[in-house]
């Protein structure tokens, strides 16, 4: 029995489902019941009725997954697979900003620890946070957005709100130029060019769609382009190219690459069903309000 039979067989024997984003390792994207982004995949986590739920991702989108499941057991082949956005802010940070700011609402993205979300108001993806925002905004809110100042920028910038930011970014992204859009531009100059919000403000110019990963797969989809010039994590040109086999997908720059995402491998997730290992918990409280700004989340579809 090769190792995708194994981790079928025990998939069953344990009634677990595999989850997978989109920046994922190509043979984790393709042993996985659904590959997505970050909202995707806490709709799933949401509403699956397996017993186990197996998150290769990082560690903040299976803690959200526990959240969402608590009585689920949710593995994570590799307990290092953290977010490095995520660590750039701590929930002593949020109290310190509620103290400047007392009556304004806290909106945290998705890669933010349980604790962070706990001490926020709302949570947000990448595919939701414009929609959020106005929607405060309409309201009379002051919003305080956390940790990313790029999707910070993004949201603002479709709102025109006058957000109060935290410094956080994406590293992984931080790597993406808008030169390096210039040059794949110069040699695919029919591409239309797609970049995720964590990019920064210059490279989102100079993008002509803008778009968390999933409506980047539905750009690919459905756009009449043959040829798409890709903004973000490289992991996610294996599934467009599989879903669209007649289009060509170019990654904006080879080194956007995140390692975190990339430490779950076939055999960890082999070795996480076999001894249901790397058990991720959330303490009870956290748990419980962290969940409130959740739910908020998965109010906004997109
Ligand atoms: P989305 O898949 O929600 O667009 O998020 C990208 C990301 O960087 C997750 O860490
Ligand atoms: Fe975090 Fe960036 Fe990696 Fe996403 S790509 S998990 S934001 S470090």
């Amino acid at each position: 029995m090769n190792i995708r039979e194994e981790i079928k067989e025990l998939k069953h024997a344990r009634n677990a489902i595999i989850l997978a984003h989109n920046y994922q390792l190509p043979e984790v994207q393709d042993i996985a019941d659904f590959v997505g982004d970050s909202l995707g995949l806490s709709i799933q986590a949401a509403g699956t009725d397996a017993k186990t739920i197996v998150f290769c991702g990082v560690h903040f989108m299976a803690e959200t997954a526990k959240i969402l499941s608590p009585d689920k057991t949710v593995l994570l082949p590799d307990m290092h697979s953290g977010c490095p956005m995520a660590d750039m802010i701590t929930a002593a940070d949020l109290r310190g900003l509620k103290k400047e700011h007392a009556k304004a609402k806290f909106l945290c993205y998705v890669n933010t620890s349980a604790s962070v979300k706990a001490e926020c108001d709302l949570c947000c993806t990448s595919a939701n946070a414009a929609s959020m925002v106005r929607d405060l905004v309409k309201k009379g809110d002051r919003v305080v957005f956390v940790p990313d100042r790029h999707l910070a920028g993004y949201a603002a910038g479709l709102t025109g709100a006058d957000l109060v930011a935290w410094h956080g970014f994406c590293p992984t992204h931080a790597r993406i130029t808008a030169q390096d859009i210039l040059e794949a531009r110069g040699l695919h100059p029919d591409a239309v060019v797609l970049a995720h919000p964590e990019c920064t403000a210059e490279v989102r110019a100079a993008a002509d769609r803008v778009a968390s990963t999933e409506i980047m797969c539905m750009y690919a989809r459905d756009m009449h382009a043959g040829e798409f010039i890709v903004a973000t994590e490289v992991g996610i040109i294996h599934r467009l190219r599989k879903e669209n086999p007649d289009k060509r997908f170019y990654p904006a720059c080879e080194e956007a690459v995140c390692p975190n995402m990339k430490l779950n491998t076939l055999q960890k997730v082999l070795a996480a069903l076999e001894d249901m290992k790397h058990e991720v918990t959330v303490e009870r409280e956290v748990m419980h309000k962290a969940r409130k700004s959740i739910r908020r989340m998965l109010e906004y579809r997109a």
